[in-house]
């Protein structure tokens, strides 16, 4: 598959899950721990390809699009560290729900970005065979990709 149909896949996926989250009832505890422990699943993974994969393959391709590659690296970040914390917080404590919201801006900011900024300009300086390789790369990549936030490269730094 395609590397940028690969993780706008991974995007619609998520975006799902926050629409199902929005629309849980206030006390629907469980619902909503489960909605957000798909979320960390999904987003750790889906940060590990791009970090580990994608960005450093789109760096090399279109080295013009240096800046959104750091700014795309500090978004993670702030996003991963957010998720470890979701991960330990009581679903009933009152701040949760303010937490995944805040986590919801920062992640459909950062989405907004990707696909209409950067993937245009890397899928224009890759090219289809390449996009394809790196899809099947990324594809195999995800079912060993680590679980936990903070194992994403950006949580470090
Ligand atoms: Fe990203
Ligand atoms: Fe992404």
């Amino acid at each position: 598959m395609d590397a940028i149909v690969f993780l706008k896949n991974d995007h619609k996926t998520v975006e799902k899950l926050f629409k199902r989250y929005e629309k849980a009832g206030r006390k629907a505890y469980r619902e909503k721990r489960e909605l957000v422990a798909k979320v960390i699943e999904e987003l750790t993974v889906h940060a590990h390809i791009e970090e580990e994969i994608f960005y450093p393959a789109a760096r090399k391709a279109a080295p013009e699009t240096d800046d959104h590659v750091l700014e795309s690296v500090e978004e993670h970040h702030v996003v991963a560290w957010i998720l470890a914390e979701l991960k330990n917080l009581d679903v009933k404590d009152e701040r949760f729900d303010a937490k995944v919201t805040v986590l919801i801006e920062n992640v459909r900011h950062h989405v907004e970005e990707e696909e209409q900024e950067w993937f245009p300009q890397v899928r224009a300086a890759m090219g289809r065979k390449r996009l394809r390789e790196l899809g099947e790369e990324m594809e195999a990549a995800k079912p060993r990709a680590p679980r936990d936030p903070l194992s994403v490269p950006s949580a470090d730094a």
